[in-house]
């Protein structure tokens, strides 16, 4: 029996911070994080069969099939999080298509489960910067996120991973060309997104996150009514 009390969603453009936070949470709140991004990756390293299209899919920076998102969200749910009281979803759904069949999920497993959106919203041009300089670490099960902003640009090369010790590198997405397409893609899919959101009267609360992450997460731990 699941002990689930809100799923929450993390939407938001590529390299508005959903990771970031997310990992904020799960740190100090105990939450449990589902990022079909890290998720996608996991595959490709995997080699699996699905693996195989993923790659292919994200070396191309547009959005992985629906059917195959939903299957890896519905058997992450099943497996993962039976004592979690609040779950984020991080870049998940993407697509109305998706947010429909999350939304049955919901209906048929977590019927007593509330659900609620935050928009973390940036302009774009912060986005290039910080996905460009963006660096994270190679161990798949880890994918810690850093920023050679904050490491230094000289010295990310020589720094280890603080979670797990592994070597640090630049996800193979993060180049101008592939920022771009993801921004398109991401901008193509948005208002759909909300009105779908609006329509099912789920609340969607926008969230200023071009400022750091503490001011983001205190924000969160605001509408959350949450004292620390
Ligand atoms: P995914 O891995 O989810 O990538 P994304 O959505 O493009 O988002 P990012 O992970 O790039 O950004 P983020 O918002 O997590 O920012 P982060 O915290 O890292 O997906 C990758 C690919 O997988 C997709 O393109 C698609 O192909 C596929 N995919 C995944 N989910 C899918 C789905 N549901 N449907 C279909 N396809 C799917 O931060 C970025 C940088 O900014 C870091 O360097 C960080 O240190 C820095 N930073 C973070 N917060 C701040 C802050 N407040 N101030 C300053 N710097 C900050
Ligand atoms: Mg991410």
């Amino acid at each position: 029996m699941s002990s689930i009390r809100q799923i929450i969603i993390f939407l938001g453009a590529p390299g508005s911070g959903k990771g970031t936070l997310s990992r904020m949470c799960v740190d100090k709140l105990d939450w449990k994080q589902l990022s079909t991004g890290d998720l996608c990756r996991q595959h490709v390293q995997a080699g699996t069969e699905i693996g195989k299209e993923i790659d292919f899919t994200l070396k191309s920076g547009t959005l992985v099939r629906d059917s195959v998102i939903i299957d890896m969200v519905a058997q992450w749910l099943a497996t993962q999080v039976q004592d979690a009281d609040s779950v984020i979803l991080d870049g998940f759904p993407r697509t109305v298509v998706q947010a429909r069949s999350f939304i049955a999920m919901m209906d048929g497993s977590f019927e007593n489960v509330t659900l609620k959106v935050y928009q973390l919203i940036v302009p774009d041009s912060e986005i290039v910067k910080r996905l460009s300089s963006r660096v994270v670490c190679s161990n798949k099960e880890c994918q810690a996120i850093y920023s050679e902003r904050l490491l230094g640009s000289s010295e990310w090369h020589t720094k280890k991973c603080d979670v797990c010790g592994h070597s640090l590198v630049k996800r193979n997405d993060d180049t101008v060309e592939k920022i771009h397409a993801r921004l398109v893609n991401y901008h193509h899919h948005i208002e759909q997104l909300l009105e779908y959101y609006r329509n099912i009267g789920c609340q969607v609360i926008d969230i200023n996150a071009d400022v750091p992450t503490e001011e983001i997460f205190q924000e969160i731990l605001y509408y959350e009514r949450i004292t620390q």
